[in-house]
This record gives structure tokens, C-alpha cells and sequence, in this order.
């Protein structure tokens, strides 16, 4: 597929079917994946791929905590001042209009941060995870390998469609990294970054019709020396 419309058929998918992704597939895609450049070829990433029971045993869990305030090793942003805070309100209004959700509606709207947490019921999950030494260095954060986490995981996302397979990164997947490190068998001294649910996408599902928006070129940059 040509990079041009590969980057065209990317989007976060919020429904999955529960057909499982092949091993060999994912490794196919993480593989090439790696090519992606980081600071000085440091490749900070680390990744844990679940599935199975063991991806239930962390849906069940991650529903069961869903009562706590989410605290993920890359902390949330305090705030979002403008432009953001808008950009965040159209988005979450696109969504529960798809899925047909009033703002009332308190009891569905509690149901779909749930299928969040169960990572849209994606059959698999791919955790990205670092070394804290590299971010947390005495008083200062490098946060040059989250960046790169970004890179490998936008990689990840993009390979994804050329194999008929759907993805969302989601903040929301690692909300409980304790729960993550316990399942997975993470150690203390790495940070858990970002998951990925993958899968194939349930196109019948209109959420994920869903084409979010994004700001025209010339509003968000100056060109010079042409
Ligand atoms: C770092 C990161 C975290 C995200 N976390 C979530 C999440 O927890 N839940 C969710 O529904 N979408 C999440 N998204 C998906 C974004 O909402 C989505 O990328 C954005 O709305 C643009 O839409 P598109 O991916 O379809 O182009 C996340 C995206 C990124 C890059």
C-alpha cells in the first residue's frame, strides 16, 4: 500500500470483532514497525502483546478498579487550556452522537468508558513500555524516548490496515499500570508509555465511522523563504 494512502486509512477504530490476530501477524507488523528512528538509535521501546486470558484478566481488573482515578506512569495533562480543550469537547460530542448517547444518558455514558477500559473489546492489546532511568533523571524528565514511543507506535498504526487490522491508542489501556506490571509481569523500574488495541475493525458499528477533524494547514503554519 502507498504511504499516501496509508496514512488516508488510519483511524482510531472504537469497535472490534473478536476474531483473533494471528501471532505471525503481529509479528510481521511489529518487526517492520521497528524501523522507526529514535535519538541516537536508542530504541527505548519495549512492548508486551496480549491477548487471550490474559487480555480478559486485565479487562476484568482494569473494569473492576474503574471506580479509582486513573493514574498512568505518563501522567495526564492538568489541563487543556484552548485551543485543546475545544478540539477534546468536539471530539467526545462526535462519539456519543455516533453511538447515540444523550448527554442525560448517564448510565450509557458510564457503559462506553467501560468498553474504553475493555479496550473496545479489541482481541488484542500491545503495551508500550520504557526504562525509567531514561525519563526520570534525578530531578529532570527526558522525555525524548516517550516521543519515540510515539514514533514506533504511530508505525505500529499505520502497518496496521495493509493486514485488514484496526487500532486506537489509548491512554485508557494503561490508566492502572500497577495492574499492568502484576498481569504482565512488568518490573518496577519500567514505566508502562501507551497501549494499542488491535484488531479487526466491526465496520458495522457506526463509531467507527467516525472521521475526527483536523486543523487546515495554513491556520497552523508560517512559511518562509519561498
Ligand atoms: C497518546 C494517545 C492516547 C489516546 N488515548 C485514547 C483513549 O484513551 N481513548 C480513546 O478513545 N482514544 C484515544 N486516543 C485516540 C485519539 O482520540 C485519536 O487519535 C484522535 O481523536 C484522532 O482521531 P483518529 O486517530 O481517528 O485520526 C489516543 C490517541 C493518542 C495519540
Amino acid at each position: 500500500m502507498e504511504a499516501c494512502e496509508t496514512i488516508r486509512q488510519r483511524k482510531s477504530i472504537r469497535a472490534f470483532k473478536p476474531d483473533p490476530v494471528p501471532r505471525g501477524t503481529l509479528k510481521e507488523i511489529m518487526e517492520l514497525a521497528l524501523r522507526a528512528p529514535s535519538w541516537a538509535n536508542t530504541q527505548p521501546w519495549e512492548f508486551a502483546i496480549a491477548t487471550g486470558k490474559t487480555l480478559e484478566e486485565i479487562r476484568e481488573a482494569f473494569v473492576d478498579n474503574a471506580e479509582e482515578q486513573a493514574n498512568p506512569d505518563i501522567p495526564h495533562p492538568r489541563g487543556f487550556p484552548e485551543p485543546y480543550d475545544t478540539r477534546r469537547r468536539v471530539l467526545g460530542r462526535e462519539v456519543f452522537e455516533l453511538k447515540g448517547i444523550s448527554r442525560e444518558d448517564k448510565e450509557r455514558r458510564k457503559w462506553w468508558l467501560l468498553q474504553g477500559l475493555r479496550l473496545f473489546e479489541a482481541p488484542c492489546a500491545i503495551y508500550i513500555y520504557i526504562d525509567r532511568s531514561f525519563y526520570l533523571q534525578g530531578h529532570a524528565l527526558n522525555v525524548w524516548p516517550i516521543f519515540d514511543c510515539g514514533l514506533v507506535a504511530e508505525n505500529i498504526m499505520l502497518l496496521a490496515p495493509t493486514y485488514g487490522l484496526g487500532t486506537i491508542a489509548q491512554i485508557q489501556a494503561v490508566g492502572y499500570p500497577d495492574i499492568l506490571r502484576s498481569i504482565l509481569r512488568i518490573t518496577d523500574s519500567k514505566l508502562i508509555v501507551l497501549g494499542i488495541a488491535i484488531g479487526y475493525p466491526d465496520w458495522d458499528d457506526p463509531i467507527n465511522q467516525l472521521h475526527s477533524e483536523r486543523e487546515p494547514l495554513d491556520s497552523i503554519s508560517t512559511w518562509y523563504g519561498f
